[in-house]
């Protein structure tokens, strides 16, 4: 089958960017599907390093055609930010289409999420990039999508019903100004002639490319624990970034999915507030933090770092039908001697075997761990399964017996080239 999705298998920041741009060589459609700017993909090609928000990873590839489809909520502004910063240097972005059914990120949004973090009665430590005040007017219909831009007199009127309901809490709870329809409107509509040309009904592409047998490639944006159905609510973000995204909002029929490669770290991180039971808050995870480059790429927040956690991987795997995995990061853990993998739960001393629901219950719980020798091997090398430190493969070879899924690719490095793909 022609489709493969990309998941993020942890908590985002897994190094997706680099896989979809690895796989997109390979791939004649690439396909955002979900999220918003609150995501930041870093692709290294050869000295260039580019830092995507909301294009998909595969516009680095001029050859191969990208959409950004409904599931995709869009800050105009910073989308027009990216395709010109891609102009400047040299790539035309001529290969992109964008849904006019895509919901908009505006100030606002920002207003209001910057709003909530900044009171500790709300705070969960989002990226403050409007991404739960979008959702939140989509699922309520009061969202403004793509499509409006091209009709004025239908934006003034929709941003008049916004900012009634809006202008009272921000000044109100927030202690902010409030915004005018008529300065939003006109920058938003100067927007909205930059980015005509890019509209287009994304899901007829993808039918079209289906038909033809083409290759589609649906790139993940965060990643499965934050769905906001997981048991961590309300430390989640306002989307579907698993599997099931990438058919909400795309035209993809959920039959039509081939393979679904879960993403994750060989260690795991999180950045924001909320649950995380294998974090190493010490000396170590400090030290995996430098070398792992661990700062948001969005935001700059310095992740939060801890050791694989089987037992979030495997409910990854089995709730979005992995198929095969993609381990990132190796050579960062190539100085770490000793290696803990967590294989269980317990909370009190006692083995538990279903999640908490709420984020209370999960600080109450802690992580059964296994040690696993550490390969002490510069990794950043290595090209193909032989050259693979012994203690590595056995490393790997313990993910996939606790998971269930194989990995098919091992990511040892930034550059593009860093990858061993597994037969
Ligand atoms: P929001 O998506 O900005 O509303 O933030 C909600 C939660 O999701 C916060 O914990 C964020 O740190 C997290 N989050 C959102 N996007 C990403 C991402 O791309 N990588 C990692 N964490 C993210």
């Amino acid at each position: 089958m022609p489709v493969q999705v990309i998941v993020g298998a942890q908590w985002g920041d897994e190094g997706k960017g680099k896989v979809t741009d690895y796989l997109t060589a390979r791939s004649d459609l690439v396909v955002r599907a979900q999220g918003g700017n609150n995501a930041g993909h870093t692709v290294v090609v050869g000295t260039e390093t580019y830092k995507l928000h909301l294009l998909p990873s595969g516009i680095l590839h001029p050859d191969k055609r990208c959409v950004i489809t409904d599931g995709v909520a869009i800050n105009p502004t910073v989308l027009v930010g990216e395709i010109e910063s891609l102009r400047n240097r040299g790539l035309p972005c001529d290969n992109l289409k964008i849904s006019p059914r895509c919901h908009l990120i505006l100030p606002y949004h920002i207003a209001l999420d910057e709003g909530q973090e900044g009171s500790a009665l709300t705070r969960i430590g989002t990226t403050k990039r409007g991404n739960g005040p979008v959702f939140a007017d989509k699922m309520s219909r009061l969202g403004i999508r793509l499509a409006h831009l091209q009709e004025p007199e239908t934006l003034r009127q929709l941003l008049q019903e916004n900012l009634f309901v809006k202008n009272p809490v921000l000044r109100e709870c927030f202690g902010h100004p409030g915004f005018e329809v008529e300065p939003l409107a006109e920058e938003l509509l100067t927007l909205g002639a930059f980015l005509k040309p890019f509209v287009a009904d994304t899901a007829a592409t993808v039918q079209e490319s289906l038909r033809a047998g083409e290759r589609i490639l649906v790139e993940g944006a965060q990643g499965v624990l934050l769905d906001i159905n997981f048991d961590m609510y309300p430390y989640v973000t306002s989307s579907h970034p698993g599997a099931s995204g990438a058919t909400l909002g795309t035209g993809i029929p959920v039959n039509a999915i081939g393979t679904i490669t879960g993403v994750a770290k060989a260690y795991t991180t999180r950045v924001g507030v909320g649950p995380f039971p294998t974090e190493l808050d010490t000396e170590l995870g400090d030290r995996v933090r430098e070398r792992g480059a661990e700062y948001g790429t969005t935001t700059g927040r310095p992740r939060r770092v801890g050791w694989l956690d089987l037992v979030l991987l495997r409910y990854a795997a089995r709730t979005n039908g992995f198929t095969e995995l993609c381990i990132t990061k190796v050579d960062v853990l190539d100085q770490v001697d000793q290696l803990q993998v967590c294989v269980g739960y317990q909370r009190g001393g006692v083995d538990i075997t279903e999640f908490p629901h709420t984020a209370k219950g999960w600080e109450q719980i802690q992580p059964v761990y296994e040690a696993m020798p550490g390969w002490l091997r510069d990794t950043g090398d290595c090209e193909v399964e032989s050259s693979l430190p012994p203690d590595l493969v056995r490393y790997l070879r313990r993910i996939e017996e606790f998971v269930g899924v194989p990995v098919r690719y091992v990511s040892c490095g930034s550059n593009r080239t860093a990858m061993v793909v597994r037969p």
